[in-house]
């Protein structure tokens, strides 16, 4: 009996040597001292000693019992100041967290370039507020209520005469009615649409400019925005000029440029048809300039309005406009 307790003994104490985990000891601690454990099944059996033998061996057995609890303690302690156990507390051979540097957003670095080209071509940025009178984003543009081209932009309203700007376009009236010409302007900002597929968002992104002057033609439009495309991209890209309306230029055109995702085949993003609209542009409509009282005698101009994540698709090759907004690291990391 004595003989087989000190077996368990010197077991139980490798045992305890080589834990390294709060687990394990706690493991061992039940194997032996727990209600069905070792030490306690042989401080049971010392009951069935003949009498005389009994002090000697209960002795013994409680001794042993509180060598392996202290051992235990022991062993608890150790694996705590060693920082070693890998499965309840801090493991300090772990390396430390990183913090990733920051990156401007695709859509910040594309606007940037653009104000970049036009200032360079003599243009001032301006801004406009994105909550706007319906005064400044469709009367003043020769949009009246109850006009059909209102439908053309799913408009968010905020009371009967309060809108999200669904473009950038109300600038225009802003900066005119406030300095004469020549105004050569753009203003970067955020619109609003009810409107959201691969190549719509409900919010996104255009940039607006204007010019009026005297003896401003349409063929300062086309050298303008063509300039533009080529310092965008580069000067081998092709560009498309479509005949449209718009009620506040006459006349209008949008601008398209070759898909770059398929060069013209025709996929998905560019709905088969070879061609990404970039942007709408036109001559300023009479209407708008008398609005804000410029002499149309004088003056003409050309007004254009772009997507910025249009382009950004183009540039960068994204074939879907919604992930610039999923915030996702993975995306937003490689520009
Ligand atoms: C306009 O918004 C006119 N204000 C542009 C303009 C300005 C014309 C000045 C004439 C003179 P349009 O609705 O086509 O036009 O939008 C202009 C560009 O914004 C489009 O060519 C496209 O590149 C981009 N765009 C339009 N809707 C969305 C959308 N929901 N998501 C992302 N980009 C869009
Ligand atoms: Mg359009």
């Amino acid at each position: 009996m004595v003989e087989s307790i000190d077996q368990i003994r010197a077991a139980a104490l490798k045992e305890i040597d080589t834990a390294t985990t709060v687990d394990a000891v706690q493991d061992i601690n039940t194997r032996y001292l727990g209600r069905k454990g070792l030490m306690t099944q042989a401080l049971r059996a010392v009951s069935q000693l003949p009498a005389d033998d009994r002090p000697a061996a209960g002795r013994k057995a409680n001794e042993v019992k509180q060598a392996i609890a202290a051992a235990c303690l022991a062993a608890l302690e150790r694996i705590e100041r060693d920082g070693a156990d890998q499965s309840a507390g801090i493991d300090v051979s772990l390396p430390g967290r990183k913090t990733a540097p920051g990156s401007r957003h695709p859509i910040t670095l594309i606007t940037t370039r653009i104000c970049d080209i036009f200032t360079r071509m003599g243009f001032e940025v301006v801004e406009g507020p994105e909550v706007e009178s319906d005064y400044y984003n469709f009367e003043a543009l020769n949009i009246p209520k109850d006009h059909p081209a209102r439908d053309m932009q799913d408009t968010f309203y905020v009371s009967d005469d309060i809108v999200l700007r669904t473009h950038t376009s109300p600038t225009q009236p802003r900066v005119m009615e406030k300095r004469q010409p020549p105004v050569r302007i753009i203003a970067p900002g955020k619109v609003y649409r009810c409107d959201s597929d691969i190549t719509h968002t409900p919010m996104f992104h255009q940039v607006e400019g204007l010019l009026v002057d005297e003896n401003v033609s349409f063929g300062d439009l086309k050298g303008t925005l063509t300039s533009f495309v080529h310092q965008m991209f580069d000067t081998q890209t092709r560009v498309r000029f479509r005949p449209s309306f718009f009620p506040f230029t006459e006349p209008s055109a949008e601008v398209d440029i070759l898909c770059v995702i398929c060069r013209g085949k025709g996929c998905r993003v560019c709905s088969q048809t070879g061609w990404l609209e970039i942007l709408g542009s036109g001559m300023v409509h009479p209407a708008v300039l008398e609005n804000v009282g410029y002499d149309t005698a004088r003056y003409t101009g050309f007004a254009f309005g772009m997507g910025v994540e249009r382009i950004a698709m183009l540039k960068y090759g994204i074939d879907d406009i919604r992930r610039y907004y999923e915030n996702d690291i993975r995306f937003l990391r490689q520009f």
